[in-house]
């Protein structure tokens, strides 16, 4: 029997001679209520037809956090998983298995053994450069969830916007979320919208990450709180990035709807800022039920670098202060105060430059752990290739879907293997992106390629985790994505190198 075709890749599965369980819409579901609620918005599309007996989803205590086993039979379906991560995981399986026929709707007999190798499978959805409402993320979450990631990271504050409400300091919204990028429409979340947010996920079994993003990336907060920013930081990279995307330069006070980075910085020294970031931290904290606050820290490029390794003890110490493991992109791991156990996020490429690599490995020798979410590979808002209108090139891009597939996160950084890495995280930012058409067309299928990493064996460890499977796995995937609205681009142009 051929094998079906699932992403992410499972660690084992057995195709069965025997004939394929026939399914319809009002087929009996038994078993853990939330589980047969998910699986039920699946089947309700289907077209009434008898099915050829019972779906069971129950959660038995015992195999690894996250892990499944699936056993579809002529007569019966059975899901079953270690926790209730891992029953719903083993639904996204069962929805992928669901296959249209000459005979209706069935499922292969097979049976599978499935187990996640990285605790944090994330995406990262950047809702500063354009805002994108309480829809679209629920929309992501459906997306990202049926891939297995279980973290959503959002990117809630950048010069270009600051995205959630926070009580104790009212201007940010009112004074700095009103644009976006090439002067487009701004926004942000009530704190009832992201406690929706959280709560959705958390149905979805993710776990919301929220970045509030310092000492750079800060020019909107100089909009509602100007006493807390320094002046921007006119450099040649932000000259030549205004020259060839327009914008216009930073100016403090003023909306900045351009694409320059690194410009901007809170004062490091003054008390009024451990005040604010104590303020915006605790509110954060506070709505947020998940173990992890992100501080950003990355392209503070115009902070003297003692300077940016004070802000970074201050602002990592604060986090802790609330309760939450801090984490913060790679470039914190240069200041010697940094809290001890800080999550480190690695942004640089599959192949390390510029010290980057040290830099990662010093949250390692302080406790921490790492993400890995390298950009050349994963970052999903480089174009796939040239002609592409969507997206950027920075990353060495364009970054084709065989770009994102063929990298390994353990072979990325010396000394950082599967015990110092938490997981793994795809990032989309979005100074191109306006809407959910937008976001699917860069994401889909390249955030296949990112789950895989996160979930599945090693790249290159078995005859799945090759270039040639995943290629005709992920395209195996598009009737499912097209019955669920997704606008992805078609892996057959996504593929030019
Ligand atoms: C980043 O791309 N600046 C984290």
């Amino acid at each position: 029997m051929a094998a079906p075709h699932l992403v992410p890749t499972p660690t084992s599965m057995t195709a069965l001679p025997d004939a394929a369980f026939r399914i319809g819409s009002g087929a009996e579901i038994t078993g853990d209520p939330a589980a047969v609620a998910a699986l039920q918005r699946h089947l309700d599309p289907l077209p009434a037809a008898p099915s050829s007996g019972s779906i069971d989803l129950s959660v038995q205590a015992g195999g690894p956090a996250g892990s499944y086993r699936l056993a579809v039979g002529t007569a019966s379906v059975a899901v079953t998983g270690a926790d209730a991560a891992g029953l719903f995981a083993g639904i996204q399986t069962l929805t992928q298995l669901l296959a249209e026929g000459p005979d209706g709707w069935t499922i292969p007999a097979v049976r599978i053994d499935d187990a996640p190798r990285f605790a944090y499978r994330g995406v990262m959805l950047d809702v500063a450069r354009h805002f994108h409402g309480v829809d679209t993320v629920k929309a992501y979450i459906d997306r990202a969830s049926s891939l297995k990631f279980n973290v959503l990271h959002l990117h809630l504050s950048d010069d270009q916007g600051w995205r959630l409400e926070i009580l104790s300091r009212p201007e940010l919204t009112a004074r700095a979320a009103a644009t976006a990028v090439g002067g487009d429409a701004g926004g942000f979340y009530t704190q009832d919208d992201y406690r929706e947010i959280v709560a959705y996920a958390a149905a979805h079994h993710m776990t919301v990450v929220p970045e509030i993003d310092v000492p750079g990336h800060t020019h909107a907060v100089s909009l509602a709180y100007p006493e807390l920013s320094e002046q921007p930081v006119l450099s040649e990279h932000v000259q030549e990035t205004v020259a060839q995307f327009g914008g216009g330069l930073p100016e403090n006070g003023s909306a900045y709807e351009g694409m320059a980075v690194g410009f901007s910085s809170l004062k490091i020294h003054d008390e009024e800022t451990s005040a604010f970031l104590r303020d915006v931290f605790a509110e954060v904290a506070a709505l947020t039920p998940g173990p992890y606050l992100h501080f950003g820290g990355d392209e503070a490029l115009g902070t003297d670098p003692a300077d940016f390794a004070e802000f970074v003890a201050r602002a990592s110490a604060l986090v802790v202060a609330t309760g939450k493991t801090p984490i913060a992109w790679h470039e914190a791991g240069a200041a010697d105060g940094l809290a001890p156990g800080t999550i480190g996020q690695y942004w640089g490429f599959v192949s390390p430059t510029d010290g980057m690599d040290d830099k990662t490995r010093r949250f390692v020798a302080g406790g921490g752990r790492v993400i890995l979410s390298p950009a050349d590979a994963i970052y999903l808002d480089m174009k796939f290739d040239a002609a592409s209108p969507l997206g950027l090139t920075w990353a060495n891009g364009p970054t084709s879907l065989r770009r994102a597939y063929e990298w390994d996160p353990a072979t990325v950084i010396d000394g950082i293997g599967d015990a110092e890495i938490l997981g793994v995280e795809a990032p989309l930012w979005t100074e191109t992106v306006r809407d959910l058409a937008d976001i699917d067309a860069l994401a889909f299928p390249r955030i296949a390629a990112a789950a895989e990493a996160g979930w599945s064996a090693p790249f290159g460890a078995t005859p799945e985790r090759t270039w040639e499977s995943f290629r005709t796995r992920v395209a195996a995937l598009e009737p499912l994505w097209t019955r669920l609205g997704i606008s992805f681009t078609p892996v057959a142009e996504g593929e030019p190198a």
